[in-house]
């Protein structure tokens, strides 16, 4: 037994998932040059291992930073509380910013994010986010770089943990239901 057994079904293999990564870096480098000194914004803890990736198929220049957010709510809900456990130690007046985040879902976490970020003055600010989905929105947010949709099913691997766990699986699976009673 391990933490493989806990997945249903593989949703995303890991050679899609490096493919679309590549696809996304190259997106980026098309649409800042050097001079806009970019910063990135990883959201933790989620997002660390997408980030990883994701610079490694970047040439544009750009710093990278962290945030961590917590969401207070059960398992999968978020229930909108958020509360930045972390913050930037960086300045981002005047800056160009990309949000790197794994996943949007009802949104409440990303709309805190762009919201809190954009009073610090930020010259622009966009964001890039691996999983996308769509079916549980509750607020609008704008999304610049999408990796993949899913489907409303709770998924864990590549960074997306459930209770910590599944993290560092080289694929995005579903959980078995078994999995979630615990
Ligand atoms: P939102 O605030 O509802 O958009 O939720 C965003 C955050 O909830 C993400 O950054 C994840 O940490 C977590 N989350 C939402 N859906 C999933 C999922 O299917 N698997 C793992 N984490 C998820
Ligand atoms: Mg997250």
């Amino acid at each position: 037994m391990g933490l493989k057994d806990d997945i249903a079904r593989v949703l995303i293999p890991e050679q899609d998932i490096q493919k679309r990564v590549a696809e996304l870096g190259a997106e980026i480098n098309a649409t800042y040059t050097d001079e806009d000194e970019l910063i990135l914004v990883c959201i933790l803890k989620g997002a660390f291992m997408f980030l990883a990736d994701l610079v490694r198929c970047m040439n544009v220049r750009h710093e990278i930073n962290f945030m961590e957010i917590s969401s207070y709510g059960t398992r999968a809900m978020s229930s909108g509380v958020v509360r930045i456990l972390l913050d930037l130690e960086q300045n981002i007046d005047k800056r160009h910013v990309l949000i790197v985040e794994d996943i949007i879902d009802s949104g409440r976490t990303l709309d805190y994010v762009t919201r809190n970020l954009g009073t610090r003055g930020p010259a622009s600010m966009r964001v890039c986010t691996l999983l996308n989905k769509p079916s549980r929105r509750e607020i609008d947010v704008n999304l610049d770089f999408v990796g993949f949709e899913v489907p409303d099913e709770f998924v864990v691997g590549y960074g997306l943990d459930f209770a910590e766990d599944y993290r560092n699986l080289r694929f995005i699976g579903i959980l078995r239901e078994e999995a979630y009673r615990i």
